[in-house]
């Protein structure tokens, strides 16, 4: 490559001093495929910190205007996910995604409220690519004895 030195002698074209780029860059990697179950009001993707395509699950419909309010709020402040339509779906059934077409599942105070958790768990597995990743956070019970289990089970 060469480029016009400053003293605009159109003569005086050099080598540039600097690596370029190549012209054409390879294609971006691909998006992160992140499959969120039981979503609600979508309140997780503020804290997406990096580009992934992102799906949510949601059993209740109700959410749906919230989960439109969410979205499209945070894409106004630069979301660093690219977010799907809310699917109506609970967890125990998945059958609408492939078989290892997700990078990660994440699901937030949802095991709690489930019917199967295990079924769930197993439906989650199966959507995971080998390698994938499961990031959950739940309510979590008291020890058997303690003052927190007692008020758990309503002081009995
Ligand atoms: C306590 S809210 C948590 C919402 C959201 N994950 C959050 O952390 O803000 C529980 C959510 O689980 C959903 N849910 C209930 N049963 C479900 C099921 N069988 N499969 C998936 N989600 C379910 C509810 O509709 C609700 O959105």
């Amino acid at each position: 490559m060469r480029v016009k030195i400053a003293n605009g002698n159109p003569g005086n074209w050099q080598p540039c001093p600097i690596p370029l780029p190549p012209t054409s860059l390879p294609p971006p990697p691909p998006k992160k495929q992140v499959l969120e179950l039981g979503g609600g009001s979508a309140a997780n993707l503020e804290f997406v910190i990096s580009p992934t395509e992102w799906t949510i699950t949601e059993p209740n419909v109700k959410f749906a205007p919230y989960f439109k309010t969410t979205v499209a709020k945070l894409r106004g402040e630069g979301c660093h996910a690219v977010v799907n339509d809310l699917v109506e779906a609970c967890g125990e059934d998945l059958g609408r995604f492939a078989p290892a077409s997700f990078d990660a599942v994440v699901t937030t105070f949802v095991l709690c409220t489930v019917q199967d958790p295990e079924r769930v768990l197993s439906e989650v597995l199966r959507v995971l690519r080998p390698g994938g990743r499961l990031y959950f956070m739940e309510h979590v019970g008291g020890r058997d004895g303690t003052g927190k289990r007692q008020g758990e089970a309503g002081g009995r």
